[in-house]
């Protein structure tokens, strides 16, 4: 079995890093700056974890970083799975908390509009399908589930707001929807792990309630995919 994560940013990947021992394989998506990591999982499993890489000095974030980087990690890995792992923000009304751990049960893009047309309005909201063994996991794990968004933008716009409320949002992230669409082109199932850096509804600015919370997200986030991992190798 192949399970290939894609990560944004290495402070989401590292504790996940660490834990696995997984080692880098150097210049392999060159000349992309997409980076490879990989470790032999008992006698038949290969983990990979997949970052977008750097420019400008930063870690590559939002969706089309998120595209390349998966269309490279199937076209060059073959996975069986796509696990895309990272943060989001979320929505203490809908009972959120900072550092929860959620599945997506569903995903879709919340700034594509296209008004006066249906086909290309649908289209562009995206609603892909998200991995057929994700509600099972959900309950073996006792992990919470969500409907990811996915935006191109931290800040939140109120027409963003309004198309996920009127689509049942819940986890709103930078690149869910955008590694979900990659992967439906080329039939790969995609598991999405998302943990919550911050809420969407508090009054709190959403890019310091990011910061401050990213490290103990990303260490919850380590613990669930422990898990998933540890569920997949069953
Ligand atoms: N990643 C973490 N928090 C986010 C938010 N509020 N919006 C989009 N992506 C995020």
């Amino acid at each position: 079995m192949n399970i290939t994560f894609v990560v944004a940013m290495m402070a989401e990947a590292q504790p996940f890093i660490d834990n696995f021992g997984v080692k880098e394989v150097p210049d392999f998506f060159d000349p992309l700056p997409s980076k490879l990591y990989h470790a032999r999982l008992g006698r038949a499993t290969d983990l990979y974890v997949v970052l977008n890489g750097q420019q400008h000095g930063s870690d590559l974030i939002g969706c089309e970083s998120a595209s390349v980087a998966t269309q490279a990690a199937i076209q060059k890995l073959h996975p069986d799975l796509v696990i895309n792992s990272g943060t989001c923000g979320a929505f203490k009304s809908n009972g959120a908390d900072i550092a929860r751990v959620y599945l997506g049960n569903a995903v879709m893009f919340h700034d594509r509009r296209v008004p006066g047309d249906d086909e290309w309005g649908t289209q562009a909201l995206g609603n892909y399908d998200v991995w057929s063994g994700t509600e099972a996991l959900a309950k073996k794990l006792d992990l919470p589930m969500g409907k990811v968004t996915t935006g191109s933008s931290l800040d939140m716009q109120p027409c963003d707001l309004q198309i996920i409320k009127e689509n049942k949002g819940e986890l709103k992230d930078m690149e869910g929807a955008a590694v979900a669409f990659v992967c439906s082109l080329y039939h790969v199932p995609v598991l999405l792990v998302k943990s919550v850096t911050d809420l969407c509804d508090s009054s709190a600015e959403t890019y310091d309630e990011f910061k401050r919370n990213l490290a103990r997200a990303s260490e919850e986030l380590c613990k669930v995919n422990v898990r998933i991992i540890e569920e997949l190798l069953q």
